[in-house]
């Protein structure tokens, strides 16, 4: 029989009915007469109980089998177990089993489980990522990712957006950074052997890029792992109205920082006939929409990062879903920040990227909500974003919070033909991978918005984990690609 989840069992009538658990055991308490075991099966964060009474039995219960499996249970044994629920005497729980049957699947050797420690740390759970969605702490986030993961869903399909999937391998850089991880299938031994080769046949080092011949790679050019999904999300929203991506995204960023990551889940709504006021309009709906969803939807797990991840998270979203985002323009944000220099190891002035710790007394400090800087000098933000008529500034957005700085990154693209190929050429772009791209602003060119959220990113923001590495089950980073 198809076990009952104990998260339907908890919320079930204990009218006596006979039922089967299966799970991994998480502690067994045997007192002379009582044996009390908690299973947990990740299903929600409670467990359930099983009693055994040897004075008092159920009438159906095999004690001499119930027995012998006892023995074998430890904490993170694997059991089957049949029984009655009934009302549970104890505190804290409204049911619980009687068991009937017991049957220990996998026993787990207490001398060898990585669990078994009271205090784990985060870098030792990390370490045993492969076990710790058996912790409460990450089966509670990972249940938070998939409530998020639903609720982003939900929001763009109430509001006629369409799902779509951009490629994951491109030749274009959409951010123009040069973070990017290459994909090939040269072998690099095969071409240091040839540059040994040409080296010894006098070969200058300016010419060593030669020996790599990209026609003959698999696919007969430069290729990486997108860094955002955007622009190929722009060629869809300029046919469908309203689409969104959800997916991974890989930047080789050397950031050994608790924000960034190697490989990370982005979602990116792309809106044809949108401006930038538009854009933000729906940001800061949609994650008021995220936040009440976890608030509603997750109270449970909610509850236990209140208590033990970051006091006062609660009171924190619900400050955040009834209040108005603060909207400013990097212009007036920096002269704010520049009224505050002293507290800043960068010194901030009109152009210069607003970094973490600016970001951080913006939000925490100045305004202490989340905060929206828009119309960023052109200088420091991509290609895409439109110009203002200022011809300094584009309209860029970026959303901050407090605790994690940007969350969003978004602006209204630039729909004008000569003027994003001007934009190009200042970058010195090599237009061979883009020409489709012009080709939006050649044939019936529209204005469109659109925007980026870091997954990741908000999964520490809802649930209070200081590590962004311990908010995705298996993180990439900086010398980092385990499991
Ligand atoms: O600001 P970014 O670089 O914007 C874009 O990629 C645009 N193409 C989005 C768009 O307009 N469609 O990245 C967007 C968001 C950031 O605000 C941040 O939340 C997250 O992606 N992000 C990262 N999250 C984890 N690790 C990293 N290394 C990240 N880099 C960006
Ligand atoms: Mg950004």
């Amino acid at each position: 029989m198809v076990p009952t989840l104990i998260k339907d069992i908890l919320v079930s009538e204990p009218d006596g009915k006979n039922i089967t658990v299966c799970g991994w055991v998480r502690t067994v308490r045997d007192s002379k007469n009582l044996v009390f075991i908690q299973v947990n099966d990740g299903s929600c964060f409670a467990n359930i109980q099983l009693t055994f009474d040897r004075n008092n039995p159920s009438d159906n219960a095999n004690t001499d089998s119930i027995e012998a499996e006892l023995k074998k249970l430890n904490t993170g044994a694997s059991i089957r177990a049949e029984g009655l629920l009934v009302p549970s005497p104890a505190s804290g729980q409204a049911v619980e089993v009687t068991l009937e049957k017991l049957t220990c699947l996998g026993v787990c050797p207490p001398e060898e489980y990585p669990l078994q420690k009271n205090k784990m740390s985060m870098e030792y759970l990390r370490e045993n990522a492969h076990l710790r969605a058996r912790t409460n702490t990450f089966g509670a986030v990972y249940r938070m990712r998939n409530q998020m993961a639903f609720a982003v869903h939900s929001f763009f399909q109430e509001r006629g957006f369409q799902y779509i999937n951009a490629p994951e391998i491109t030749c274009s850089d959409c951010e123009g950074a040069g973070e990017m991880f290459q994909v090939t299938t040269l072998s690099m031994e095969k071409i240091a052997e040839m540059g040994v080769k040409a080296g010894l046949g006098g070969m200058k080092i300016k010419d060593a890029h030669k020996i790599v011949d990209y026609s003959k790679d698999f696919f007969g050019k430069k290729a990486n792992l997108t860094v955002s999904g955007q622009l190929e999300a722009e060629t869809l929203a300029t046919a469908l109205s309203r689409v969104y991506t959800f997916g991974p995204t890989f930047r080789a960023e050397n950031s050994n920082t608790p924000r960034h990551l190697a490989e990370f889940w982005m979602i990116e709504p792309e809106m044809a006939f949108f401006t930038l006021e538009d854009d933000m309009d729906i940001q800061e709906e949609f994650i008021k929409y995220l936040l009440n969803w976890a608030l509603t939807k997750c109270r449970e797990d909610l509850e236990f990062f209140n208590k033990r991840i970051q006091p006062g998270l609660i009171e924190m979203l619900e400050h955040v879903v009834n209040s108005k985002f603060k909207r400013i323009s990097y212009t007036d944000a920096i002269a704010e920040l520049e009224k505050h220099a002293d507290k800043f190891e960068f010194k901030p002035y009109w152009g210069c990227d607003i970094a973490t710790e600016h970001e951080r007394y913006l939000t925490e400090q100045i305004f202490k909500c989340p905060v929206m800087v828009y119309n960023y000098p052109k200088e420091i933000k991509s290609f895409y974003m439109k110009l203002n008529e200022d011809g300094k500034t584009v309209r860029a957005v970026d959303v901050l919070v407090p605790g994690i700085g940007e969350i969003i990154g978004g602006s209204e693209r630039e729909e004008n033909y000569d003027k994003l190929l001007a934009a190009c050429k200042e970058r010195n772009m090599d237009m061979s991978n883009y020409e489709w791209y012009l080709d939006l602003r050649r044939f019936g060119t529209v204005p469109h918005a659109g925007f980026g959220l870091g997954f990741e990113r908000l999964i520490r923001y809802v649930t209070g984990m200081e590590n962004i590495r311990d908010v995705i089950p298996y993180p990439r980073a900086p010398k980092l690609a385990d499991f």
